[in-house]
């Protein structure tokens, strides 16, 4: 099928690179000329690991193309993905629909014959309804559907998630639809995903009702985590203890710093805008969405309680930037706000991350950035785990600590068994873990 996928971001590059390797032809397009180019070179401008070489295969055989026009990509194609961003609105947290609706405009300039115009991204409910009204303004002879396919990819995950994804919500009740959703998802009956349809505002919702529900899962674990920190009961085996309930489930059950990255962070703010418009509060995710926001510089206080309560003139190492393991993606990231918390307690920082120190330099002016975890923990009062990286995992302690001007480690994401880095005179701070 000839298909094209407006927006070169976490989710354009995946799905149009994916939908090349399902052997579909593919124009991905950007309005970013830098991206596209680069994108041409073979350069990936995002990191995600595999997506190069599905990138460079699918380019190399012809099915992978990238573009600045999209009429050029409208053109013949038999579905358009829409999958720009939609962050949340300076101010207010609905969700800028400006992006998607500008794509709409610029796809209706160039429709011919008929397409499937398929919401990739994140929209509200109803937004489906309102892209459908600006095509047909633009364009009244055209032939098209509007149809919500919202993506549930993980970054970090993104390639094994969208070619083996746990379900295809598809918003549509229209046949020809219908059928050309079923073709383009085919190639994936093999490990048959449900292709779950339904109206379109009911699949718009599904992904913000989806979202809401991990992170009030995170953030009701967050909260059990301080309530086991003063009465002394430990996070990790209260949240297995639930986890084995089938009902409930061990995922997202893991205590930390407060969820952030470019989804949950705008997904809730956009969701209770939802509910406050139509007259239905959605107090239990409001809640989340403010006790998570207040979690941030909670972090921030409980290094400085593991220094002895001032940070003033010492030096802190925050090991882990991105929100979180195998991604650059510094969208809302925890680091932001504990770092920057740190720094107006009078703090130094120094940081390092695998992968997220080019986007982290605009982001915190002041920091200090390494080249490894050891040069980043030389000379500091504290050591801060933000992100679970793999390579933070098995860190020499002794090595890491030997530099320190005084060896604490303040561990945001329980890698670290406590009596282990205590046994070697460390003093060691986790999440939720009785001291
Ligand atoms: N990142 C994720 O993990 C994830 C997962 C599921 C869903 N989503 C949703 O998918 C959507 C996209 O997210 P993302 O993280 O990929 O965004 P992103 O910011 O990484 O990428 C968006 C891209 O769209 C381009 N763009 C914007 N307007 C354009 C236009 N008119 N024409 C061509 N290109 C245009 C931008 O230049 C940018 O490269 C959002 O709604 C997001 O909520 C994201």
């Amino acid at each position: 099928m000839r298909l094209s996928v407006i927006g070169c971001g976490y989710v354009g590059l995946v799905s149009g690179a994916c939908f090349a390797d399902f052997g579909h032809d593919v124009v991905c397009v950007d309005k970013d000329a830098d991206r596209v180019a680069a994108l041409r070179r073979g350069e990936i401008p995002i990191y995600e690991p595999g997506l190069d070489d599905i990138v460079a295969s699918n380019a190399r055989q012809g099915r992978l193309k990238f573009s600045l026009d999209i009429a050029e990509a409208v053109r013949g194609a038999e579905a358009i993905f829409i999958a720009v961003g939609t962050p949340s609105r300076r101010g207010d947290g609905h969700a800028d629909l400006s992006y998607v609706y500008a794509a709409a405009r610029e796809i209706a300039a160039a429709l011919d014959g008929f397409a499937v115009i398929v919401t990739k991204s994140t929209v509200p409910v109803g937004t489906g309804d309102e892209v459908e009204r600006i095509i047909r303004e633009a364009r009244p002879d055209a032939d098209f559907v509007v149809v919500s396919n919202p993506e549930f990819l993980r970054e970090g995950a993104a390639i094994s998630d969208f070619k083996r994804p746990d379900r295809i919500v598809i918003g549509t009740t229209d046949a020809r639809a219908r059928e050309t959703m079923s073709e383009i998802y085919r190639p994936l009956n093999l490990n048959q995903p449900p292709l779950f349809f339904v109206d379109r505002r009911t699949s718009e919702l599904v992904k913000y009702a989806a979202n809401a529900f991990l992170a009030t899962k995170i953030t009701f674990i967050n909260e059990i985590a301080d309530l086991c920190e003063k009465v002394g009961a430990n996070v990790q085996d209260v949240a297995r203890g639930i986890g084995l309930d089938n009902r409930i489930g061990g995922k997202f059950l893991h205590a930390g710093p407060g969820y952030g990255g470019s989804c949950f962070p705008k997904d809730t703010l956009a969701l209770v805008k939802t509910g406050q418009d139509a007259d239905s509060p959605l107090r239990l995710v409001e809640t989340v969405a403010a006790v998570n926001e207040q979690r941030k510089r909670a972090m921030a206080k409980k290094v400085i309680a593991a220094c002895g309560g001032s940070v003033r003139g010492k030096t802190i190492a925050v090991l882990g930037l991105a929100f979180k393991p195998n991604t650059d993606d510094m969208r809302d990231a925890p680091s932001i706000a504990i770092v920057t918390a740190l720094q107006d307690g009078g703090a130094k920082v120094r940081a390092f991350d695998p992968a997220s120190m080019e986007h982290a330099r605009e982001l915190m002016p002041g920091v200090e950035f390494c080249g490894d975890p050891y040069a980043c923990s030389e000379g500091t009062s504290a050591l801060v785990i933000v992100t679970e990286w793999d390579p933070f995992r098995a860190l020499d302690l002794d090595r890491l600590t030997g530099k320190m001007a005084s060896r604490v480690i303040v561990d945001l994401r329980n890698i670290y068994r406590p009596e282990e880095v205590r046994r070697r005179g460390i003093h060691y701070v986790g999440i939720g873990l009785p001291s």
